[in-house]
């Protein structure tokens, strides 16, 4: 933790979340639009290229069913053949605010929804005091099989997964991104940096706020952390009211 990735590794793990999404979007159907002639200079696409956006797939629904339908019964890594239930995400496709976990753990392997163990229950009474509803944001993971027991998830699995949450984003395009934990932080933020050090403010993904906190897990064992949630939800809350 905290010590910033040697430039090598880092640029083979960049390579290795390229060709995964290359492959993903092989899988979608979606032209490789910053390699084509229209696009002679290469630059990158933007999250909110048209193949999977609302326009083209006629709604946010369709785009994030195109992307659910592109995991099928997925086995890109090993814990697809060990989990009950894939845990696509769920809530409103036009969230205005997208929570991002890390993965799912026994409760919601067994129902195949986001947040729904104790730390869910923490969420939800967190988005209720936020002054919106569960059904009024979006919820999904970095990874959505269950690591066996609880563990960590690993590189390979996030570099697996991580494709179908790039695509999850551009589908909804919500306005602020919360991410829980430090899995989801360093996923969404290519930042090594702890979790302390990254909360508490802004970041950017793709052009979209992203305010780091603690998981909800952390916040079950450590009661304290609650107002550092409460202060970087509060923030959430006022970026969302900017411009109403
Ligand atoms: N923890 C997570 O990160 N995600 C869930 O869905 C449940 C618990």
């Amino acid at each position: 933790m905290g010590a910033e990735l040697e430039p090598r590794e880092e640029l083979l793990g960049l390579v290795r979340s390229l060709t995964e999404q290359i492959r993903v979007d092989r899988e979608l159907g979606k032209p490789l639009s910053h390699l084509s002639r229209e696009n002679p200079g290469g630059a990158a696409p933007s999250v909110f290229e048209p193949a999977l956006s609302a326009e083209a797939s006629g709604g946010e629904t369709s785009a994030l069913e195109a992307v659910r339908e592109a995991m099928a019964d997925c086995r890109r890594c090993p814990l697809g053949a060990l989990c009950h239930n894939l845990v696509f995400g769920e809530g409103n496709p036009r969230a205005e605010l997208l929570f991002v976990g890390e993965a799912p753990g026994a409760d919601e392997d067994a129902q195949g929804r986001p947040f729904v163990g104790r730390a869910g229950q923490l969420l939800t009474k967190i988005i209720v005091a936020m002054g919106l509803k569960r059904e009024e944001v979006y919820i999904c993971n970095i990874l959505k099989c269950r690591p066996p027991g609880n563990r960590n998830p690993l590189p390979d699995e996030i570099t697996a997964c991580e494709p179908f949450l790039i695509r999850q984003i551009e589908a909804i395009r919500p306005r602020v991104i919360c991410a829980l934990g430090s899995f989801a932080a360093h996923t969404l933020l290519k930042s090594e940096a702890p979790i302390t050090a990254l909360r508490g403010r802004f970041h950017a993904y793709q052009g979209i706020p992203l305010m780091p906190t603690y998981h909800p897990a952390y916040l079950l064992r450590n009661a304290g952390a609650k107002k550092q949630v409460w202060e970087d939800v509060q923030a959430i809350m006022k970026r969302l009211h900017e411009g109403e």
